[in-house]
């Protein structure tokens, strides 16, 4: 039987919609309910006991909207948080993992820049993978707080842009990287940039397909699928609703619909 109940997937904010598209994209039978942590953003400057606070109150908001399943859309709630969550929760959770195992992977010159925010850079997680699958390859991490906050403000594209990518993409390049994680959700909004300053030979790692993938793995696994076409997501905003609405049809453009306020 289709389980018509929501998938739950939340950010700090708009990174965690670059995860939504493409869960939209590969489970058109899902519906979603994105909650956009507005009032707590950013989350890349908190502590680990805030993070798991604070995730989990956003659960259980998520579950008193009937989630059968939790996407943790945020690299930084996921290095933090996501242990906890299981502890605390049945419910399935999704999270993210800096991608530096299928970085490793590509890099041709044996050097990889990881480009995540503070909490993330500074997190066991970060380090327990570079120990485990770094295997020799340099790993050069960045702190990319400038850029979500260029993405915070709208802003995708122009000189400022490409200003902030300079200082924290440049030196990776110039250390020789070949391969980019984009470790952060707010970061493929950049994409673009990112691929045109770093040039043809660069590789980017956006970890949002593969996490769809294995959300819609633990859906079949767990017998939670959808069967019919779901409808529009809802979007719920902790911070400013209209700030987000306007951010949300820049970003995504026929997928936003209206926003609701949560108090989480
Ligand atoms: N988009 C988030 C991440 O993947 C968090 C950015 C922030 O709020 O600092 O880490």
């Amino acid at each position: 039987m289709a389980d018509t109940r929501p998938v739950g997937v939340f950010d700090s904010d708009l990174g965690g919609l670059t995860v939504l598209r493409e869960i939209l994209r590969q489970c058109p039978t899902e519906a979603c309910v994105y909650v956009a942590d507005g009032e707590a953003a950013p989350y890349g400057t908190k502590s680990e006991a805030f993070l798991q606070e604070r995730s989990a109150r956003i659960t259980e908001f998520l579950l008193e909207q009937e989630a059968k399943a939790i996407v943790v859309a945020c690299n930084t709630a996921s290095v933090a948080a996501l242990s906890s969550l299981r502890e605390r929760f049945t419910v399935p959770f999704v999270g993210i993992d800096p991608a530096v195992k299928p970085a490793v992977a590509l890099t041709q010159t044996g050097t990889i820049g990881v480009l995540a925010t503070t909490a993330t850079a500074a997190s066991d997680r970060l380090a327990r993978l570079i120990h485990d699958y770094a295997n020799g390859v340099r790993v050069i991490t960045r702190e990319c707080a400038s850029l979500v906050e260029l993405v915070e403000a709208g802003v995708v594209e122009g000189p400022e842009v490409d200003t902030a990518l300079a200082e924290v993409v440049g030196p990776a390049l110039a250390e020789g990287a070949d391969v980019l994680v984009l470790a952060c959700t707010h970061l493929p909004f950049l994409a673009p940039a990112i691929a045109r300053l770093a040039g043809p030979g660069i590789k980017l790692v956006d970890p949002s397909t593969a996490v769809a993938r294995q959300l819609q793995r633990v859906l079949t696994d767990q017998q939670l699928e959808g069967t019919s076409e779901a409808g529009p997501p809802l979007y719920y905003s902790t911070g400013e609703q209209n700030v987000f609405a306007a951010r949300l049809s820049q970003l995504l453009g026929p997928l936003a619909t209206p926003v609701r306020s949560a108090a989480v």
